[in-house]
């Protein structure tokens, strides 16, 4: 036997039932945006290598070390997305998307690779929900990205999550705090570690993102972002605290919060749960004044945020997956041993046709007596349906209603009929 082959390292299959839950949550999603405004655009899974570089930030860690990068055939540096704020920015430009009414608003689904250490709720091709609002108008245009992100995870049924709320301020308020945490971090170089000495010259606020105590305890008397904010950027925040309050949206203002991409200026936000343990935030975002711009654009205000679909569901409330719990197929089984066919097809295999013909989901049993029926009630299936010879001989099938226990032979026009109410959409 040859060797067998398995997914690739922090990648997976998602089978079902699981691909149901996926979909339903997709679902959501869909209608949730489309109520705000947000329509969905599909950008390519890679993108040249530069995008990410620019956009991004060539010393973030996703740059710096995540990335799958490679070169085609034509000698072209591409990179599978791992992330998709930058692409959507590059359509934004590519595509003209400024002179259309504003702001633009798109949401967007699908997988995402990132070179990472996989662990629970991390992978190397993950997936996101994610949306963006650009060519909007500050302050309201934060609250109505994360007005719709809250309206989402509400319709899924979370009721105690939280949004972390930090602001990084402007470029000029980032600059100034700049200086100041490098000239307080300086003397305490030693006592960092190797990631944090070498961030104090390539990206500084990112130091302030470390889980390590040590490092934290430091961190404790250095000076604090708030203290550096322009005026434009203390009103910025406090307009958008002002509306969260308004629309009764809970948050917690995290002054650590800095994030881990580079165009983020003034609001940024994630939601972390209880379930993933504080390290996996299930969502970020956060707006980005000069990003657009740096791509090409024209200067855009733009706000967004990612939601990590896979960490999403492994957290999802009961609540939502007993919802879409529904009916499953009817059964049909044989009672008995069914004549021969005299045209070639099995009569229950005809049956099961025309089942499916008429709308109604059908799937053939497998078993006999008592395990026929535990198998059809994991699978919520409504009714057995039996074609033995007698059904076969009269026209009818027997109806066996899984619930009641209560079986019928009837008509099969007039079970077929019967099945098929079950099955519309108004029931
Ligand atoms: P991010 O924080 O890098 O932001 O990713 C957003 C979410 O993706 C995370 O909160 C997490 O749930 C999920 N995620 C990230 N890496 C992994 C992984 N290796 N495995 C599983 N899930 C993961 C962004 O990507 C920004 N583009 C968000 C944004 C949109 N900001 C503005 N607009």
């Amino acid at each position: 036997m040859s060797q067998r082959l398995q997914a690739v390292k922090g990648t997976r299959d998602l089978l079902p039932p699981d691909t149901a839950l996926w979909a339903a949550v997709e679902g959501a999603a869909r209608r949730v945006f489309e109520r705000y405004g947000f329509h969905e655009i599909r950008t390519p899974i890679f993108e040249e290598t530069e995008l990410f570089a620019r956009g991004v930030g060539e010393a973030t860690d996703i740059v710096g070390k995540e990335m799958y990068s490679f070169e085609d055939k034509g000698g072209r540096s591409l990179t599978l997305r791992p992330e998709s704020t930058a692409a959507v920015c590059r359509a934004y430009v590519e595509h003209g998307m400024q002179s259309l009414p504003q702001p633009v608003k798109l949401f967007y689904i699908g997988p995402q690779f990132r070179y990472e250490r996989p662990q629970k709720g991390r992978y190397r091709q993950f997936h996101q929900i994610g949306a963006e609002l650009l060519g909007g108008r500050g302050a309201e245009s934060d609250v109505e990205t994360l007005l719709v992100l809250v309206a989402f995870l509400g319709e899924l049924g979370f009721g105690d999550l939280q949004v972390l709320l930090n602001t990084v301020g402007d470029a000029e308020s980032r600059a100034a705090y700049r200086d100041r945490l490098v000239a307080f971090l300086r003397p305490h170089a030693a006592e960092l570690g190797e990631d944090s000495r070498r961030r104090l010259d390539s990206n500084p606020l990112r130091i302030l993102d470390t889980k390590d105590p040590d490092e934290q305890a430091i961190l404790a008397g250095a000076p604090r972002l708030e203290d550096c904010l322009t005026a434009a950027s203390r009103d910025h925040f406090a307009r958008v605290r002002a509306h969260l309050d308004a629309f009764a949206v809970p948050y917690r203002i995290e002054p650590r919060l800095v994030r881990g991409l580079d165009y983020y200026t003034n609001t940024v936000f994630e939601i972390v749960s209880q379930g993933l343990g504080a390290q996996n935030a299930i969502c970020g975002g956060g707006a980005y004044e000069g990003l657009v711009e740096e791509l090409g654009g024209p200067p855009t205000y733009g706000v967004g945020f990612a939601i990590g679909e896979d960490r999403l569901i492994e957290v999802l409330p009961q609540s939502f997956r007993e919802r879409l719990q529904g009916r499953g197929p009817v059964v049909v089984a044989a009672m008995g041993k069914l004549p021969a066919p005299a045209d070639g097809v099995a009569p229950l295999f005809a049956l099961i046709e025309e089942l499916r013909r008429a709308g109604i989901p059908a799937i053939e049993g497998s078993g006999k007596g008592g395990k026929l029926f535990e198998a059809a009630e994991r699978q919520r299936s409504p009714y057995v349906v039996f074609l033995g010879e007698q059904e076969q001989r009269d026209g009818t099938v027997t109806l066996r209603e899984l619930a009641s226990r209560a079986q019928r032979t009837l008509p099969r026009g007039e079970a077929i009929a019967e099945l098929r109410r079950l099955y519309s959409p108004a029931s």
